[in-house]
C-alpha cells in the first residue's frame, strides 16, 4: 500500500479509515480550509511561543514567515503549539524539562498529520529537545531559531545576558557597586526579545544546528530582531516543502559525520559545556555513542577562533556581521568532513564553495591565529570523577589549570547558601570549592549551580576566581575554573560524595586529572558510612519518571527508554579524519 502523505497521514482507526479520513476533513474545514488546501504537503510548525519565554518573543513573526515560504512553495503550513521553557522560569531547572521537551515534540510530530517539520526554538534547552524529538520522530525536520537579542548599554558600556549579568552581579557582591547602579543594569542586560547574546548555550545550540546540517546554511547567528531573521524563517518554510519530495529524513542528515563536525564546531567556537551533553543526547537517539576522550582529543587540535564572549570579547550580533558560522566553517574546512549532507540536498561542502567570499573582520580568528590554541573543553578523569568531568578551559584562569588545594565542601545548594557568605566561613583564596547533590538524580535536573559564586568574603578582597568541582552544570555564559558534570554524581554513589572540608584535591588539566588525595582504604571506609535515601512514597507523576529513567551526564541525560535498543557507532572516530 503506498505510504499515506498529508491529512490522510496517523488517521485514528475506527475500521474504516475513509469515514476517519472523511471525519478529519471535516473537523478542519471547521477552521476554513478548502480541499484545495488540504490537498497540498502539509508542513508542521511546532510553535514554543509563551508569555514566560521572551527568549521566543519573536515567535509570531516567525511563524508568519514561515507559513509564507511554506505557500510560496505550494504546501500548507500548520502550526502546533509544544512545550516552552526558559532558563529563568523552569523550576527546578530547564534541563529537567528537557526530556519532557522532547518527547512532547516527538509524540505531537508523529500524532498529527504533517509531512515535514519546522521545529521553532532558541532558549537553551528547547533546540535540544526539538532535535531529539524530530530525530526519534523521523519525518524531515528542520530546525530555526529566534535568534540572539541585541546588546545593551550601561554608563556607555556595551552589555549582554548573560556573562554581564554574572559579572555585574560580583562587583555588587564585592561591594564594587551599589543597589541604584546593579538595578540600572538590570534594566539594560536584555535589550530585546531573543536569546542570550554571548556564546552560551542557546547560541551553541543554535551553531551547533547548522553545523550538523539540520538548519539553513547561516541560520544560526542572525538576531532575533532582524529582517535576516524573518527572510531566514521564510526560506526555512520553503525549504521544508522541497524536503518532502526529496525525503530528507532525519537518518540522512544527523550522521556519524554531522555529529564530528558539530563536536568540532563546538570545541572552535568556545561553546558550552552543556553542548556536549546535548549532543550526546541528540546522537543517541541516532544510536551514535560520543566518546568524551575522543573528544577530548578532539579538543587538542581544535582552536578556538570565535571571539565571543565568555571566552572573549564580541556578542552574538557581532558574530553575524562578520559573516555568522559560514565564517568558522571556511577556516575549519580542513577539519571538517565536507561530504556531509545538510537539508539542503547539498553537502556542506559545496554549501561553503557556494557562500559569499570572505572579508576582513575581527571576531573570527584564522587557524593560524587563534583566540586559544587549543580546544576550549577540556576531559578529565580520575579517582574523583570516573566516568569523566568537564572543564572550559578557555573560560578558565590560566594559573589555576594545575592547582592542589584544600577542598572546602557544600554538601547541597541549600547548605552552600547558607554558608558561602558568613563572615566566619573557613575559606581562603587557594582552596577548593565543592558543592554536592546539584546532578542529573541529585537536584533534580542538574542545575547550572557548577559556577559557585566567590565567597563574599573573599570577594571583597578582589578574589575573581578559583578552582571549583560539582556535579551539575554550569551555563554556557559564565567563565571562571569550574569542574562540571563529574560523573557519577554524588547522589548515586559518585566519590563526589565522599569529599570532606580539610581534604585535598589536585587539579591538573593539562594531565586531563581531577584526583581526591585520599587513601582508597578511607574512601571505602567513608563510603560504607553513607546510607542510601529513603524511597519516597509521595513520589509521582513526571518527577517519578524523571528520577527512575533519566541517565548520567556522560550519557547525555536523556531517558534510558527513549533510546534505541543498540549504539551503531561512536564519534569521534579514534582518528579524527581530514577530507
Ligand atoms: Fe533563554 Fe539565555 S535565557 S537563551
Amino acid at each position: 500500500m503506498a505510504e499515506r502523505t498529508g491529512l490522510k497521514k496517523g488517521l485514528t482507526n475506527y475500521g474504516d479509515l475513509e469515514f476517519s479520513l472523511f471525519l478529519r476533513k471535516a473537523f478542519i474545514k471547521g477552521a476554513g480550509y478548502t480541499d484545495e488546501a488540504l490537498d497540498r504537503p502539509i508542513v508542521g510548525i511546532a510553535n514554543t511561543g509563551s508569555g514566560f519565554n521572551p527568549c521566543h518573543g519573536n515567535m509570531p513573526q516567525l511563524i508568519e514567515a514561515v507559513k509564507r515560504g511554506v505557500m510560496l512553495a505550494g504546501g500548507i503550513p500548520i502550526e502546533f503549539p509544544t512545550i516552552s521553557i526558559h532558563e529563568s522560569f523552569s523550576h527546578p531547572t530547564s534541563m529537567f524539562l528537557r526530556n519532557l521537551m522532547s518527547m512532547d515534540t516527538e509524540e505531537l510530530i508523529r500524532a498529527q498529520p504533517m509531512d515535514s517539520v519546522v521545529l521553532i526554538g532558541g532558549c537553551d534547552k528547547t533546540v535540544p529537545a526539538q532535535l531529539m524529538g524530530a530525530a526519534s520522530a523521523g519525518i524531515p525536520a528542520i530546525q530555526l531559531v529566534t535568534g540572539s537579542m541585541l546588546t545593551g548599554s550601561h554608563r556607555g558600556t556595551r552589555v549582554g545576558a548573560c556573562t554581564d549579568c554574572r559579572r555585574y552581579w560580583g562587583h555588587y557582591r564585592a561591594d564594587e557597586i551599589d543597589a541604584t547602579e546593579i538595578a540600572d543594569v538590570n534594566n539594560q542586560l536584555v535589550a530585546s526579545v531573543g536569546t542570550c547574546s554571548v556564546m552560551g548555550t542557546a547560541s551553541t545550540m543554535a551553531c551547533l544546528g547548522e553545523a550538523l546540517g539540520i538548519m539553513l546554511p547561516g541560520g544560526a547567528s542572525a538576531p532575533a530582531v532582524t529582517a535576516d531573521r524573518t527572510r531566514i524563517a521564510e526560506q526555512t518554510g520553503t525549504r521544508a516543502v522541497a524536503m518532502i519530495a526529496a525525503g530528507m529524513t532525519p537518518d540522512r542528515i544527523l550522521t556519524a559525520q554531522a555529529f564530528e563536525n558539530a563536536l568540532r564546531v563546538l570545541l572552535a567556537i568556545g561553546g558550552s559545556t552543556n553542548g556536549i551533553i546535548h549532543l550526546t543526547a541528540i546522537a543517541g537517539r541516532m544510536g551514535i555513542r560520543i566518546d568524551l576522550d575522543q573528544v577530548d582529543a578532539m579538543s587538542a587540535e581544535t582552536p578556538v577562533l570565535v571571539d565571543l564572549k565568555p571566552s572573549g570579547e564580541h556578542y552574538m550580533e557581532d558574530l553575524h556581521r562578520a559573516g555568522g558560522l559560514t565564517t568558522v566553517l571556511r577556516e575549519l574546512r580542513p577539519l571538517l568532513h565536507l561530504e556531509a549532507l545538510t537539508i539542503t540536498g547539498r553537502t556542506l561542502g559545496e554549501e561553503l564553495d557556494a557562500a559569499p567570499p570572505p572579508f576582513s573582520q575581527n571576531v573570527v580568528r584564522s587557524l593560524s591565529q587563534p583566540i586559544y590554541p587549543r580546544g576550549g573543553i577540556a576531559v578529565l578523569r580520575g579517582n574523583l570523577a570516573p566516568s569523566g568531568a568537564i572543564i572550559k578551559q578557555s573560560a578558565a584562569a590560566p594559573e589555576l589549570m594545575v592547582h592542589e588545594g584544600r577542598a572546602v565542601v557544600f554538601e547541597n545548594t541549600q547548605d552552600m547558601a547558607e554558608r558561602i557568605d558568613l563572615p566566619d566561613l573557613d575559606v581562603h583564596a587557594d582552596d577548593v570549592l565543592v558543592l554536592k547533590q546539584i546532578g542529573p538524580i541529585g537536584a533534580p535536573g542538574m542545575p547550572e549551580a557548577g559556577y559557585i559564586p566567590i565567597p563574599k568574603k573573599l570577594a571583597r578582597q578582589g578574589v575573581k576566581d578559583m578552582v571549583r568541582i560539582s556535579d551539575g552544570r554550569m551555563s554556557g555564559t559564565a567563565a571562571g575554573t569550574i569542574v562540571v558534570h563529574v560523573s557519577p554524581e554524588s547522589a548515586c554513589g559518585g566519590p563526589l560524595g565522599l569529599v570532606r572540608t580539610g581534604d585535598r584535591i589536585k587539579l591538573d588539566v593539562p594531565e586531563r586529572c581531577i584526583s581526591l588525595l585520599v587513601e582508597q582504604a578511607e574512601l571505602e571506609a567513608r563510603a560504607r558510612q553513607l546510607t542510601p535515601p529513603e524511597p519516597d512514597p509521595t513520589l509521582r507523576g513526571y518527577r517519578k519518571l524523571y528520577l527512575e529513567s533519566v541517565l548520567q551526564a556522560d550519557q547525555g541525560c536523556d531517558f534510558d527508554f527513549l533510546l534505541p535498543t543498540e549504539f551503531t557507532d561512536s564519534v569521534p572516530r579514534s582518528k579524527p579524519s581530514s577530507t
